[in-house]
């Protein structure tokens, strides 16, 4: 691997939050920030190895991304699958920039540390026969995604999940809790953390939790964008907080945009409703506005190809057809093989049977909208859906802060290269958390001091711009990306940077961190002049592994954050 320096603008973003000073004090061996499926199977899984473990979490506990997570969980658990065949279609997704090793963790400790989710109580739905029911996803050539309730399989786990935090008492939860800012020693290994809490007793406002171990584990940046499937508190906190600690991120530019969120109208902002890819796994497809299948002779796998192939495609027929969205034809599913297809009057009835037992969520949800998939087409659009970058990790998710570990969605692993496979999330923040838990309690540093925080470099944004940041990024930084949009935008986003705030509040350290995390994520997808996985340049249309198989990584010292490239062997079997 080499790395070489890349010419990019330092960032103007600051290198601490403004907040006052600690109100109240706390200890804790470890604490883990997030409270989905990555943050609480490390908390569960580090009980008894380790004194006390503190989890904060944003919000309450389920309000984070599990919760909404409709697909299921990718593992090779069905007859004839094998790891291998998993490995191959994570590493096909990837587009030549997985980490190969991470990959090979993620296929074969799946299945297992899915067996254990079982164990713990999680009720995945199971075929007549009394076998785990799998779905097929985009990219999977096999039937591999569990999932549970239909479509509310990220419901189900985090209800588990919970349920077991909640039978253990020496897991302390503080929930509302926004983290500001770590404190590391002079060793720069972590102190500590900086945490603003909202309305929890003694414990009000800004205080200071003094650790020997933090896991982020704190989600997405999906609040970045006007639209998301992300629900409001992805607004990519714990990244920020990482770079400001010194952690390298990675692979920012490799933003997934899911292709089929409902559209709502062109006013329509913050989290959208998905529609799981298992709906065209179930037998959906897509339509264009003259009822025309255009995902045929797109891909070998029509419209369950990758999740960018489709989301190119749709956004492709949007913009030669001047469309605000394409359309999801559902109105068949689950009929008898003996009913003919044109025959909707005697079909309606078993096709909304199906609805209701495979997909009731999704259901509920496009009929308030006003629209019914037994009969009607769904408008879809593809809308930001998963940062496949973030904190970069090792195999057994340490970043580069001694005493600061990452893991699910925040991390970059190096399982989902530049676009995660279908399905592989969940999996990747259950895999990963457990093998913190296995080496974390015997790296425990002793309890060390943290040093004065150096307030120089402090500043806050003004969460006035935070809408205007999100159409920047949509318009310039969004699913089609070219130089002159992204010129655009880092100008942009460097004036919004410079409008300070008028108030020390969450709103503005959240548009802070949304401000950090935009711009970088800007500069890296100027930078990467190809076009390689959910990274789609219009400019430069085909991928280019002379130049761009590797990563940008992008660290921050003294509070100027820079940028490297990074090059590696493209591992996805196709360079
Ligand atoms: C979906 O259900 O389509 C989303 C699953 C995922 O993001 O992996």
């Amino acid at each position: 691997m080499t790395n070489r320096a890349v010419d990019a603008p330092a960032l103007r973003v600051p290198g601490r939050l403004t907040a006052p000073g600690p109100g109240w004090t706390t200890r804790s061996d470890v604490v883990v920030i997030g409270s989905g499926i990555a943050g609480l199977t490390a908390a569960l899984r580090l009980r008894g190895q380790v004194d006390k473990i503190l989890v904060v979490t944003k919000d309450v506990l389920a309000a984070g991304s599990t919760q909404w997570a409709q697909g299921g969980i990718a593992a090779a658990l069905g007859p004839g699958d094998t790891p291998d065949e998993h490995e191959i279609d994570t590493l096909v997704a990837g587009a030549g920039a997985c980490d190969l090793e991470a990959v090979r963790v993620l296929v074969n400790e799946g299945p297992e540390a899915v067996r254990e989710l079982i164990a713990l109580g999680t009720k995945f739905d199971h075929s007549s026969d009394g076998e785990l029911s799998l779905t097929r996803e985009g990219g999977h050539h096999r039937d591999r995604i569990a999932h549970a309730g239909g479509d509310a399989t990220g419901a189900e786990i985090q209800r588990a999940l919970i349920a077991a935090i909640e039978q253990a008492p020496e897991i302390e939860v503080i929930q509302h809790a926004l983290a500001v800012d770590l404190l590391l020693d002079e060793a720069g290994a972590v102190a500590g953390l900086t945490l603003h809490v909202m309305g929890e007793g003694q414990r009000d406002g800004v205080g200071a939790v003094h650790c020997r171990a933090v896991v982020l584990a704190s989600g997405g940046l999906g609040q970045v964008f006007s639209q998301t499937t992300n629900p409001a508190v992805s607004t990519g906190d714990g990244m920020a907080v990482a770079l400001r600690a010194g952690a390298t991120l990675r692979d920012l530019e490799f933003v997934q945009f899911h292709p089929t969120v409902m559209y709502l109208g062109p006013d329509s902002r913050g989290q959208q409703p998905l529609i799981s890819e298992a709906v065209r796994g179930e037998g959906a497809f897509l339509v264009d506005f003259e009822g025309n299948r255009f995902m045929r002779g797109v891909h070998e796998l029509a419209d369950l190809a990758p999740r960018d192939v489709v989301a190119k495609a749709i956004t492709r027929r949007m913009n030669e057809t001047g469309h605000p969205h394409m359309w999801l034809d559902a109105r068949h599913l689950g009929l008898p093989a003996s009913v003919p297809y044109g025959d909707r009057a005697a079909s309606e009835a078993s096709v909304s049977r199906f609805w209701e037992r495979r997909f009731p969520t999704i259901l509920a949800t496009t009929r308030s909208h006003g629209v019914d998939p037994v009969t009607d087409l769904i408008p879809v659009a593809p809308a930001c859906h998963y940062a496949s970058g973030g904190v970069r990790t090792d195999l057994w998710g340490r970043s580069d802060v001694p005493g600061l570990y990452a893991t699910g969605e925040v991390a970059c692993s190096g399982v989902h290269g530049a676009n995660r496979l279908a399905s592989n999330s969940l999996l990747e923040g259950l895999v990963f958390s457990r093998r913190i838990a296995s080496v974390l309690p015997g790296e425990l540093r002793p309890w060390s001091e943290p040093v004065a925080v150096d307030r120089r470099t402090a500043g806050l944004v003004s969460g006035s711009v935070r809408r205007e940041l999100q159409e920047v990024m949509t318009s310039r930084a969004g699913v089609l990306r070219s130089a002159v949009g992204l010129s655009d935008a880092g100008l942009l986003l460097d004036k919004l940077a410079g409008v300070p705030a008028a108030l020390v509040d969450q709103e503005s350290w959240e548009t802070t961190n949304l401000v950090t995390i935009s711009a970088a994520l800007a500069d890296a997808a100027a930078l990467r002049e190809e076009t390689r996985g959910s990274h789609w340049r219009e400019d430069f249309p085909e991928r280019d592994d002379a130049h761009w198989a590797g990563h940008f990584d992008v660290v921050m010292t003294d509070g100027v954050a820079t940028m490297a490239f990074v090059s590696s062997q493209a591992s996805d079997g196709m360079a």
